[in-house]
């Protein structure tokens, strides 16, 4: 929101924002309009952004008629919410963390009463706070929790891993920090924002036989395409467990 504010794609007045509690979080300082009365929201909107914690959304009494729905929650359906909202124009779109910093890639799927019209605005909010793109397939919007959701939560691991292999070296976890993080968040600005070629990256330096292919290819040897594949998939399957109301409390304190 706050890029779409900033981006001047979105005038602050126009938006009504809502919460139970009052609460503002982190975005008091906008002008908007604020109420805790949803039903005077939905008045106020001709489209409305859900963007409660999954478990919530049962509690959540609102009619969308004739408005356009936009969901960011992992793993309600557009089913789920035409039935609760009686929406039929419903976008689900996947955020990240990174839309902090204008870098989010946001994957979203729209149903099929959806206008071009409608579309252009969904785009254009969320590639205010990076890029966006529309997928054929409601059940890419589960893939993607994992594939573009789990915003920084990766690469902290990849940083991790190597923190943890330099420390059972007998470097100090300070040194393997800073030498992990030149290189998972530094050295990767050489392909970050569209530029670089990442396979052509990898396979220049497996052409090339020295100590980082030997290092990759140690690394794909021991299942490092699997080990992604494979966490990708569980956060797809989460996701649809959500989907089918199983396991909601659980998620309800967690983030995507
Ligand atoms: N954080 C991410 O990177 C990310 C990425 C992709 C998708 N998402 C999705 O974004 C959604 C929100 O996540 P979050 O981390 O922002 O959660 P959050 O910090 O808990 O925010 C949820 C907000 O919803 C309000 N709320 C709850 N029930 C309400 C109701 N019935 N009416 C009006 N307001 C209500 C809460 O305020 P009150 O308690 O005062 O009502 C709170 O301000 C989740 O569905 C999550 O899956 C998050």
């Amino acid at each position: 929101m706050r890029a779409a504010v900033s981006s001047k794609t979105v005038d602050p007045g126009q938006f009504t924002l809502s919460s139970r509690s009052g609460s503002r979080g982190g975005i008091a300082d906008i002008a908007a309009h604020w109420t805790k009365d949803n039903a005077e929201l939905a008045e106020r909107s001709d489209i409305v952004i859900l963007s409660v914690r999954p478990a919530q959304f049962g509690d959540v009494r609102i009619d969308l008629r004739n408005k356009l729905a936009v969901s960011v929650m992992a793993g309600v359906t557009c089913a789920a919410i035409a039935e609760q909202t009686n929406a039929k124009r419903i976008v689900r779109a996947i955020p990240n963390a990174a839309a902090a910093i204008g870098r989010s890639f946001t994957p979203w799927f729209a149903t099929a009463d959806v206008t071009d019209s409608d579309k252009a605005v969904v785009q254009a909010f969320f590639a205010a706070s990076g890029e966006a793109a529309e997928v054929p397939e409601e059940s890419y919007i589960n893939y993607c929790v994992g594939l573009t959701g789990s915003g920084a939560a990766f690469p902290a691991l990849l940083v991790e891993a190597m923190v943890a292999e330099a420390v059972a070296q007998g470097l100090t976890r300070e040194f393997g920090e800073k030498a992990a993080r030149s290189v998972v968040c530094d050295a990767s600005q050489l392909f970050a924002g569209g530029t670089g070629n990442t396979a052509a990256i990898v396979k220049e330096m497996i052409d090339y036989r020295g100590t980082t292919a030997a290092a990759l290819q140690a690394m794909i040897n021991h299942g490092f395409m699997e080990a992604v594949s494979a966490g990708l998939r569980a956060a797809a399957a989460k996701a649809a467990t959500i989907a089918h109301g199983q396991n909601a409390d659980a998620q309800a304190d967690k983030n995507t």
